[in-house]
């Protein structure tokens, strides 16, 4: 009789078509890693980061094995990288990536990867001794697409290094490589009308497959505060193909903010910066049809102990340190109350926790104290971000 109930089991499972398996997909975007032979017992590199935006960057491989570990945990079908992969476009940094994606794709997921606007070209690419610093090779399209050979497929001879990855039959995404960086990369990116004729051709022969773009800037603006350079040129040609063929979401990163942007049936999914503290990551599932975009943090199972206490730590002295040093005419009490209120909401928008609907910011007494700051570039940011929609911006499902 058991026999009989699993024999019925197995038959009914075989009957459940291939392709009812949901399809998921990690990404990761600036994870500006900087190879340790570059900084190597560099006191003044630990210098330009604390004068920096909060990059873990002298965590480099511990980040990236733990993301390794992610990997092996999740056995997604492909992870995608969107771009700046290095801290500022060394060449040594490239080659050492590279290596930790081979370790990645060990575990078997295939790994895909585009440039960002710090990754090709970059004139200002440096090295570091203990209390000085050099300027080293950084790498020409040629160089990138040699060494990322296993990682990315753009046709030969383009000097663009866009390319399709087809993850299975269900789901492929077009790669595009919308930065510029021909005679020396730029912050901003464009989509050029060659971008489109490709985009075009790649979605008619997209063959049923559910299309997912992933850009390294923004395809959508996230927040008025920080647009210019961060939504790539030509972007509404880019919005109108995918009206016109259903694609329904966008990757990208660049802004360093974990957001979600919507704007006509369209959705660009910025991710958090991998660099910063809480080390964002994102799960996108494909299932009947319906995606899924889960923005996720690297888990402290997998980092040494104490690691993200510490990189939050990090993240806050950074804030708190700029933020002081941008008030003046303050007491010293209420400098500390306006830095610390500051930081918190500096930490909450960037890692994508900020919610407009949430009462407490406007009711803490600092924010009568900002307020008063009308002048001040930290109080116009601030006040900026609260003006406009901040819902969820750590899940979407899309229809
Ligand atoms: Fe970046």
């Amino acid at each position: 009789m058991r026999n009989r109930v699993i024999l019925i089991i197995v038959a009914l499972l075989a009957l459940i078509p291939n392709n009812a398996r949901a399809t998921r997909v990690m990404v990761v975007s600036d994870i500006h890693y900087m190879a340790k032979c570059l900084y190597e017992g560099s006191d003044l590199f630990i210098r330009a980061l604390r004068a920096g935006d909060g990059k873990l960057t002298q965590h480099s491989d511990e980040l990236m094995e733990a993301l390794a570990h992610e990997v092996h945990e999740r056995m997604p079908d492909a992870l995608i990288v969107t771009g700046d992969l290095t801290f500022n476009g060394e060449k040594e940094s490239h080659i050492a990536l590279a290596s930790w994606f081979e370790s990645i794709e060990a575990e078997g997921a295939s790994v895909w990867v585009i440039p960002g606007n710090h990754d090709i070209n970059v004139t200002t690419a440096r090295g570091f001794n203990v209390d000085s610093w050099y300027y080293t090779e950084s790498v020409t399209p040629e160089a990138f697409r040699s060494i990322y050979a296993d990682f990315m497929k753009p046709p030969e001879g383009k000097a663009n290094l866009s390319y399709t990855v087809e993850v299975n039959d269900d789901l492929i995404i077009p790669m595009l490589d919308v930065s510029f960086y021909q005679g020396g990369a730029q912050t901003f990116g464009m989509f050029l009308a060659s971008h489109a004729d490709w985009l075009e051709n790649t979605l008619q022969h997209a063959d049923g497959a559910t299309a997912v773009t992933a850009t390294h800037h923004n395809l959508l603006p996230h927040t008025e505060f920080l647009k210019d350079s961060f939504v790539m040129m030509g972007n509404e040609s880019m919005l109108n193909l995918m009206k016109i063929y259903g694609v329904r979401l966008n990757l990208s990163g660049h802004i360093h903010a974990q957001h979600i942007a919507k704007s006509d049936g369209v959705t660009d999914a910025a991710l958090g910066a991998f660099c910063t503290w809480p080390h964002r990551y994102a799960l996108l599932t494909l299932e009947d049809g319906t995606l899924t975009y889960q923005a996720m943090s690297l888990s402290q199972d997998f980092l040494p102990e104490g690691f993200l206490s510490e990189s939050r730590e990090w993240a806050e002295q950074i804030n708190r340190e700029k933020v002081s040093a941008a008030l003046e005419n303050v007491s010293d009490e209420n400098r500390e109350l306006m830095a610390d209120y500051a930081t918190r909401f500096n930490l909450a928008y960037f890692s994508g926790t900020y919610r407009s609907d949430d009462p407490s910011w406007k009711a803490d007494p600092a924010y009568a104290l900002w307020s008063a700051q009308k002048e001040n570039i930290f109080w116009q940011y601030m006040s900026l971000v609260m003006e406009e929609h901040n819902g969820d911006n750590l899940y979407c499902r899309i229809e």
